[in-house]
């Protein structure tokens, strides 16, 4: 939590607090002081166990959060900026915010790199009536080849005659029917009717239940959909698979910056000599 220069002083704070020999207190603080001494380490230290996946709990969702995740009260260095967790205020569910939108948040899958988020509008509805296409900061996500576009027309009249492809919701609130393509042909013929048309990203087995009928729409979309997190990407998890923590570094934040459990370094941590360090303290 507290940032690099913080933490030094507080170091110094310890060393001017060293009144004299004569007190009983100083054996204590000279032991603080000796646990400490690997000094240009030990801040390092901190941040490797700040940065530890923890589990987050917010309306009956548990997931683990580790770099470039960060939910409040976790320190800064332990995410990369953006990728920001929270519970709504109602305390319901997940949230993720995604280009200046919420969307609730399911999964981090960390081995693949992926997230499954939900958009709001269809998490409790029935009649699932998106007015918005999703967007992306291509800097911080990327689409999944896991998902299916469906494109989606909202707020239109019946259709006469049928097409084909285009597929009633079943749902009609205000007598406003809502319809779904899973397959590409454009059918300029449905703006004639419909106020808004949208692209709506689902997972691509879910587009594939509804197609063979065994799900239906509205329930499809809640099942949402996966992007892949741009931080990290290529040493993240040589990081992970060395024995640290990915972090992030205000000063250098395109550096790999690495915390392990002694030290921080860029890239992987070093094959494990912390004992040695350890014990080399204490002669
Ligand atoms: C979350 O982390 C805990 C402790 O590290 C682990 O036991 C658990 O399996 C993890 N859960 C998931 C869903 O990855
Ligand atoms: C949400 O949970 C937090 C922490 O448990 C609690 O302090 C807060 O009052 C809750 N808010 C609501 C609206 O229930
Ligand atoms: C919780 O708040 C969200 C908006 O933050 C709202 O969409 C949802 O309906 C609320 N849920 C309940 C149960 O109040
Ligand atoms: C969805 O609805 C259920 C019951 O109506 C409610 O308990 C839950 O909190 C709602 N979820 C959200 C995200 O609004
Ligand atoms: C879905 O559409 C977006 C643009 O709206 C595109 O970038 C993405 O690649 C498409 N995804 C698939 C699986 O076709
Ligand atoms: C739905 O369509 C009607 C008729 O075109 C229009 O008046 C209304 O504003 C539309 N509603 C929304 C939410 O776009
Ligand atoms: C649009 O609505 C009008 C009047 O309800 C209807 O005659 C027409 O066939 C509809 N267009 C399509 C493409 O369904
Ligand atoms: C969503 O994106 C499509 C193009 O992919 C566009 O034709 C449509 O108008 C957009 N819808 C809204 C509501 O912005
Ligand atoms: C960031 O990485 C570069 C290249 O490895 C290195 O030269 C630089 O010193 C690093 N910056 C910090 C603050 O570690
Ligand atoms: C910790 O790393 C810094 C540079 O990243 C290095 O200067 C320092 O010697 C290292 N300390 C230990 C105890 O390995």
């Amino acid at each position: 939590m507290s940032p690099p220069p913080l933490a030094s002083s507080d170091l110094c704070g310890k060393s001017q607090m060293h009144p004299g020999i004569g007190s009983p207190i100083p054996s204590i603080l000279l032991l603080l002081a000796l646990s400490s001494t690997p000094s240009s380490s030990s801040e390092s230290y901190y941040r490797y166990a700040d940065c530890a996946s923890h589990t987050y709990s917010c309306g009956g969702t548990k997931i683990n959060i580790s770099y470039p995740f960060r939910v409040d009260g976790r320190a800064d260095y332990c995410g990369y900026p953006g990728y920001y967790v929270s519970c709504s205020k109602n305390n319901t569910s997940m949230t993720i915010e995604i280009d200046g939108k919420g969307y609730v948040l399911k999964d981090i899958d960390y081995l693949n790199h992926l997230i499954t988020v939900v958009d709001p509008p269809f998490v409790n509805q029935s009649c699932p009536q998106p007015y918005q296409n999703t967007s992306l900061d291509f800097s911080m996500y990327s689409y999944s080849d896991r998902d299916k576009n469906v494109t989606v027309f909202v707020n239109c009249t019946a259709l006469s005659p049928p097409i084909p492809e285009v597929h009633d919701m079943g749902c009609a609130p205000g007598g406003r029917h809502g319809f779904y393509q899973l397959t590409d042909e454009n059918h300029i013929e449905m703006f004639e009717n419909c106020s808004s048309m949208v692209v709506v990203p689902m997972h691509q087995a879910a587009a594939n239940e509804i197609r063979y009928g065994k799900r239906s729409f509205s329930d499809a979309v809640k099942g949402g959909f996966s992007l892949r997190w741009e931080a990290g990407k290529g040493w993240c998890r040589d990081c992970v698979e060395s024995g640290g923590h990915c972090g992030f570094d205000v000063l250098s934040p395109e550096n790999h910056t690495c915390f392990c459990p002694h030290n921080s370094t860029l890239g992987t941590c070093p094959p494990n000599k912390g004992a040695r360090l350890e014990t080399s303290a204490w002669v």
